[in-house]
């Protein structure tokens, strides 16, 4: 199955997206842990994209497309994968489609998480992530067992630079301006499953396992 997870920043795609990948074995591809580790690695892309990440904005089309375009080529994804966080612009959907075209696949679905802003804010406002492994916590309603450790691989948890509140503000607006027109463009295309991303975290999986199934 080749998904695509969309929806805001902060709408769950990168805690679906885990339990998916958990659950099915198709590797689970995030652009936003992808760039991270590029930045904490001190690479040239990351020297590059640190400070368009930190204010929130998103990084140019052909540098994503390349890091895409690359890791689809992968032996990992032939049975399957779950895109997470890509695309994110019209350019970056058509692009993608013309990837997976010249190795003769498609997309299943693209699943939509529909959350409203305020509940996004509350969400990415609590949200820590693990510095080394990516796993994501909540100091709320999914806190590790100890403070500041991650449960899985014992790293420092921590708090992303564009989880500050006018980072959140942009991220909203690019979201709104860049990606919400991807809604359309995929549900002109028959591809667009809608969940509910309101629910609890287990509620949401169900709801998309639903749309999974629906597909097969
Ligand atoms: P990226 O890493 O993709 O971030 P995002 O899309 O803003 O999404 P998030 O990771 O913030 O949220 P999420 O939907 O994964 O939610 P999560 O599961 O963590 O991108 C970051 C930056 O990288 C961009 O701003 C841009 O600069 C760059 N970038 C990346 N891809 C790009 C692209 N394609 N093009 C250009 N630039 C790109 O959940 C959030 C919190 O809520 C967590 O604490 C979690 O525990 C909690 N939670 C989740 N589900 C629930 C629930 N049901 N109930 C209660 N709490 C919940």
């Amino acid at each position: 199955m080749n998904l695509v997870l969309l929806g805001p920043p902060g709408s769950g795609k990168g805690t679906q997206g885990e339990l998916l990948a958990q659950r099915h074995g198709w590797p689970k591809l995030s652009t936003g842990d992808i760039l991270r580790e590029a930045v904490a690695a001190g690479t040239e892309l990351g020297k590059k994209v640190e400070p368009i990440m930190a204010a929130g904005d998103l990084v140019p089309d052909e540098i994503v497309l390349g890091i895409v375009r690359e890791r689809l080529a992968g032996e990992d994804c032939r049975e399957g994968f779950i895109l997470d966080g890509f695309p994110r612009t019209i350019p970056q959907a058509e692009g993608l489609e013309e990837i997976l075209r010249e190795s003769g696949r498609a997309l299943s679905a693209v699943i939509e998480i529909r959350v409203s802003e305020e509940e996004v804010v509350r969400r990415l406002s609590g949200r820590r992530t693990c510095s080394q492994c990516n796993a994501i916590y909540h100091v709320e309603w999914k806190p590790p067992r100890e403070e500041g450790v991650c449960d899985i691989c014992g790293g420092k948890l921590v708090q992303r630079p564009d989880d500050r509140p006018e980072a959140i503000r942009e991220r909203l607006r690019e979201y709104r301006e860049q990606t919400a027109p991807l809604v359309a463009f995929y549900e002109k295309r028959g591809l667009l499953r809608p969940v509910d991303g309101a629910g609890k975290v287990e509620e949401v999986a169900a709801a998309i396992e639903q749309q999974i199934a629906a597909l097969r």
